[in-house]
């Protein structure tokens, strides 16, 4: 969370004071610090210099066009999952050489769009998939390149809604059946099948479950070569893990010194889809405290202008994000512990919640946060990944703007959505 730092008693974003943005922009809004970006970016790349991995920024962590521009100007590549967002990497200025598409249920349309722009490669998650994506190139006499994306039946233990790499999972396709796939390529003659893909979920806080898949598929390529059929590209999807609670986690360069050897041993070109790690501790959002409310039975609730259609994680996966207000004299404490609430002086155990009209609309529960009046700044910390890109208007609330900070300038990137917005396209 370096990019977003208390001098004094109030909150900056780089050398902004987060009071200032919101003087202009209003609340609720989402602030990214492009500095913070870049640096994530590059430690990713330089911990995995040694194979010059091929780094695509995972486009629905963060789908805004000028996030996506900053990164395609320091040579990042996208991982899309959609025709939406392989529209967005293009207009973003994303070179189509270094875009890999993946999804379980690409439509023709989608499959046509990416071969017309010829992307880097699909992650092929069936082989119906591969059947349209071989009709499709054939007509287009195009032969694109193709990864299959490998379900290795991996438990990387993260929350049950965001784990993609087990059995029981929609995502792509058993080691044994891809090995018979390989093996049958010359029925797919449209399709230059090259690469293996995997992606085991999000976040991930260990190692292990990438160096487990990793030997799984070591055993395939070499299976492959042993037969003379080549499998050039490696690419290890994303689910690098970011700090939510301000405790240590382990870096890029922790995974590299143990993914590192097995892609050697593969010989393999490696791809990397990372979304959360780049722009997660990126962004924050800030919500302003509309009321305060205390039950007769001695519950306080902080009402804020933030809801869960701005930022769905908390309501979708009980997910933790810290919450301190803008302007405090009481200090962030430099770890939090998401299970255990610390009251000191000044402070008060409360319920965060927005206005939408759902319990689930609960940012925290029984969490200790120093006292709050109406009017007050809150920032949700951790919110850069995943935030805007699963908004919604639910219960017809327009969508939050976003700010893009750089040194000690800022800018909003995308305007808060209208009522206007709200019905375009609709007819009365
Ligand atoms: N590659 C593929 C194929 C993916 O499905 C994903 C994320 C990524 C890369 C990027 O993963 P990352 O590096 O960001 O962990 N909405 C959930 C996370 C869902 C992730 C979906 N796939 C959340 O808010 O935690």
């Amino acid at each position: 969370m370096d990019a977003f730092k208390y001098r004094g008693k109030t909150l900056f974003c780089e050398d902004v004071r987060i009071g200032d943005i919101i003087s202009q922009a209003g609340t609720p809004a989402y602030i990214y610090s492009k500095n913070a970006i870049l640096t994530r970016y590059h430690e990713l790349k330089t911990a995995f210099q040694d194979v010059d991995a091929m780094i695509c920024f995972s486009v629905k962590s963060n789908s805004n066009l000028s996030i996506c521009k900053i990164l395609a100007e320091e040579g990042s590549g996208f991982d899309v999952v959609s025709g939406g967002e392989l529209f967005r990497a293009i207009k973003a200025g994303g070179d189509p050489s270094k875009i890999v598409f993946a999804g379980v249920g690409k439509m023709d349309r989608e499959i046509k769009y990416a071969l017309e722009n010829d992307i880097s490669m699909f992650n092929v998650e069936s082989v119906a998939e591969l059947e349209h994506i071989n009709i499709l190139a054939g007509e287009v006499n195009k032969v694109p390149r193709v990864a299959l994306r490998i379900n290795p039946d991996i438990d990387a233990k993260t929350h049950a809604k965001t784990t993609t790499g087990k059995k029981e999972n929609k995502f792509g396709i058993d080691l044994s059946e891809a090995e018979k796939i390989i093996k049958q390529s010359a029925r797919y003659p449209n399709v230059d099948l090259c690469g293996l893909h995997v992606h085991l979920g999000s976040p991930i806080y260990t190692v292990d479950p990438y160096v487990r898949a990793l030997k799984k598929i070591l055993a395939l390529i070499q299976n492959c070569r042993n037969e003379s059929l080549d499998i050039e590209y490696m690419n290890i999807g994303g689910g690098y893990c970011i700090s939510y609670t301000g405790e240590k986690v382990i870096r890029p360069k922790d995974y590299a010194s143990k993914i590192l050897p097995l892609v050697k041993e593969m010989q393999c070109n490696l791809i990397m889809e990372p979304g959360r790690f780049i722009i997660g501790n990126s962004g924050i959002l800030i919500s302003q405290v509309i009321y305060t409310k205390e039950t007769v039975h001695g519950k306080k609730f902080v009402i804020c202008d933030a809801a869960m259609n701005d930022l769905i994680r908390p309501a979708l996966y009980d997910a933790f994000h810290r919450i301190w207000p803008v302007n405090t004299s009481i200090k962030m404490p430099a770890v939090e512990n998401p299970n255990k609430s610390m009251v000191k002086k000044g402070m008060e155990l409360v319920d965060i919640v927005g206005p939408v009209c759902e319990s689930s609309d609960t940012f925290a529960t029984d969490r200790a946060l120093p006292k709050v009046k109406e009017g007050d700044l809150l920032a949700i910390f951790s919110a850069g990944a995943y935030g805007f890109t699963m908004s919604s208007s639910y219960n017809s609330r327009p969508r939050p703007c976003e700010v893009l900070v750089d040194g000690d300038q800022f800018r909003i990137i995308r305007k808060r959505e209208t009522y206007e917005d709200l019905v375009r396209g609709e007819d009365v």
